[in-house]
């Protein structure tokens, strides 16, 4: 698997070694600002760990040729940095996906390609549709952008080649081991440090929430039932808007419900976003365990609360680049 030190892929390794305890497996991360080896510090004894990028074509066909099975988690994953300096995300998600279809293109092996809901752009907050597996790809932001266009390079592979893959496009994660950049884990460490957490513009825009052990228990099934070539879209009826979600983290940590600020919009800010899970949970029987989001949001503040060694040494530099990039208070 690649991106294993990275949030999904960290959570993704310890739920398949406490799952299926025979799984042999190896990460390939190439350890940027984003990932963490602490995040696996747990089960290092029990997985092989390769430091290197996705995008070395020799080490990538050395990794794959000893697999029977690749999931692709790596990736650049954050739309503000995006926004900043778009390269690592064409050289990571294209160049990177590219280099790995070649490789499993070659030695014809299983492919499942981990993507995001944000490929097909956004909704209106009245709209009645929400995404499904047959919605048009329109991606706003460069981030989107190149994790679209990895998408399509599977998709192209996958007929022209006969390359064995399933890709899934999954709404917002949130849980353990998620980067203080992102939003849910940024807003309860500013929290814990005594800071208002920052809302977005107005803070109505709509995220739809998804434990990341949800996510990876589905990205099982569909490695284990799904139909070749075919895409599914993951989700767990989460949708809440920014502010929603901020005062819940302000009143689990025992502060008052208006104590946020306001700061300086994304340029681009997707509305909302909503997934249609119906394919996988009727195809693959797949239903997410985490429904009580509440529940989900508080044993997260625990998490945090009590990992504060892992979280600790990215907080300053995450903040300072959301200065340096101009975020101000409305
Ligand atoms: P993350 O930023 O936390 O982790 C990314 C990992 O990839 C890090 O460990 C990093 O070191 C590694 N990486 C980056 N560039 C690399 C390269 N060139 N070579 C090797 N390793 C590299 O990301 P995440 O939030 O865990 O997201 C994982 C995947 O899930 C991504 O493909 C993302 O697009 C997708 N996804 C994320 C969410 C979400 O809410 N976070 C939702 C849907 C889909
Ligand atoms: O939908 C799936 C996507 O979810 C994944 O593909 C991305 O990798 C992941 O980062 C996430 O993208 P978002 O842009 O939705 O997540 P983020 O955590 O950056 O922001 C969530 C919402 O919160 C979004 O509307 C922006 C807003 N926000 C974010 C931050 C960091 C704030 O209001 N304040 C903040 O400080």
């Amino acid at each position: 698997m690649t991106g294993g030190a990275g949030f999904i892929g960290a959570n993704f390794v310890h739920q398949t070694l406490a799952t299926r305890p025979d799984a042999e497996i190896t990460v390939l991360d190439a350890l940027t600002y984003a990932g963490n080896e602490e995040s696996l510090a747990s089960v290092r004894d029990r997985i092989e760990f390769v430091h290197g990028n996705i995008a070395d074509a020799p080490l990538v066909d050395d990794l794959v040729q000893k697999s029977d099975l690749v999931v692709h988690f790596a990736a650049e994953s954050h739309n503000d940095n995006s926004l900043s300096d778009p390269w690592p995300f064409v050289q990571t998600n294209v160049i990177g996906t590219y280099t790995l279809l070649q490789a499993v293109r070659e030695h014809d092996v299983r492919y499942h390609h981990i993507s995001t809901d944000e490929v097909y752009g956004d909704l209106e907050l009245d709209d009645p549709e929400r995404f499904t597996e047959a919605t048009p790809y329109n991606p706003s932001s460069p981030y989107s952008s190149t994790k679209a266009s990895s998408d399509l390079i599977v998709r192209a592979w996958t007929r022209s080649f006969g390359v064995k893959a399933t890709i899934s496009n999954c709404s917002n994660n949130y849980g353990p081991y998620q980067h203080v950049e992102k939003f849910i884990p940024r807003q309860i460490t500013n929290v814990l440090d005594g800071v208002r957490p920052k809302l977005y513009g107005a803070g109505l825009n709509v995220r739809d929430w998804i434990h990341v052990d949800d996510h990876n228990s589905a990205v099982w099934a569909i490695i284990d039932g799904g139909e070749l070539g075919q895409t599914y879209l993951i989700g767990a009826d989460g949708e809440a808007n920014n502010r929603t979600v901020v005062e819940s983290v302000l009143e689990i940590c025992g502060k008052g419900k208006t104590d946020f600020d306001f700061v300086t919009d994304r340029p681009g800010h997707d509305m909302r976003y909503a997934i249609d899970s119906s394919r996988l949970r009727t195809e693959l029987g797949w239903e997410p365990r985490y429904r009580d989001f509440r529940a989900g949001l508080e044993a997260t503040v625990q998490w945090y609360r009590d990992n504060e060694a892992w979280w600790r040494p990215q907080k300053d530099a995450t903040e300072q680049a959301y200065a340096k990039a101009g975020e101000r208070t409305l």
